[in-house]
């Protein structure tokens, strides 16, 4: 099966604060996108869609150039993104719609994460081509509540039943890219994550092992602790 990998990079990275939008930022000499298209450039992955914000060409351009010839050549030239993260991907799903050749299956992942491994892109692809529709997850740590518009505990979801998704998310193609037609369509651009798309198109999703490691990059301090780490590993 053909493997393509919807990058989504068109956020305005506000809670990382910071000069430029977070996947912009550098992390020991590389920028996150940079790492993040690298860490899902694998042998499985043949076309990479990165979506970008309208008018952050020259931030992208500046972020891939130096990314080796057998990584930049699978790159399609970046899209625009939307208001949501949910447009961001629907996007880039129509971009690869639109190439010369569609793919069976699409990794879809947040260039926020630029610390996911060679191991976890090939269990995404494995699972989706098993399941049509995979996504990694952790064990939730702390106990969840849910609350009502007072701060009031409404109740308290089972910890062990609950897990902590991550991207890359896995998808036959076809079946997300329509799940996310008929999503828009019918007005839902509340989703946060395209399980969720795919979850209310009627889909199963499977949830399989994430890695603690593979974090989103949300905070100003979680911006300092991982530039930390990348330069750390250089010494
Ligand atoms: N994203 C996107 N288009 C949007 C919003 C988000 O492509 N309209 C992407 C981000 O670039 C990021 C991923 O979705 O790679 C996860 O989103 P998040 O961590 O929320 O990033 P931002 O929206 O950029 O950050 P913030 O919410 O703090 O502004
Ligand atoms: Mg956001």
């Amino acid at each position: 099966p053909t493997v393509a990998a919807v990058i989504v990079a068109a956020g305005s990275g506000h809670r990382a604060g910071g000069p430029l939008p977070k996947q912009y930022q550098s992390l020991g000499g590389e920028t996150v996108l940079a790492c993040s298209i690298a860490a899902l450039s694998q042998p499985g992955v043949g076309t990479l869609a990165c979506v970008i914000a309208a008018g952050g060409e020259a931030l992208y351009d500046e972020a891939v150039a130096g990314l080796p010839e057998t990584v930049a050549r699978r790159l399609l030239p970046p899209t625009v993104g939307g208001a949501t993260r949910q447009a961001s991907v629907r996007a880039g799903l129509e971009a690869l719609a639109a190439s010369a050749s569609p793919p069976d299956l699409v990794l879809v992942h947040d260039a926020a994460r630029p610390f996911v491994s060679a191991a976890l892109v090939d269990r995404a692809i494995n699972r989706a081509l098993a399941f049509g529709a995979a996504v990694p997850g952790v064990p939730v740590v702390d106990t969840v509540k849910r609350v009502d518009g007072r701060g009031v505990v409404v109740d308290s979801p089972e910890r062990g039943a609950l897990r902590a998704v991550q991207t890359p998310q896995a998808f036959r193609f076809a079946a997300l890219l329509d799940a996310h037609r008929r999503a828009a369509e019918a007005g839902r651009v509340d989703l946060t994550d395209d399980a969720a798309v795919m979850e209310w198109a009627g889909h199963e999703v499977h949830v399989f092992d994430g890695e603690p490691g593979n974090v989103k990059l949300t905070t100003a301090q979680d911006m300092a602790r991982a530039r930390a780490e990348a330069e750390g590993m250089l010494e």
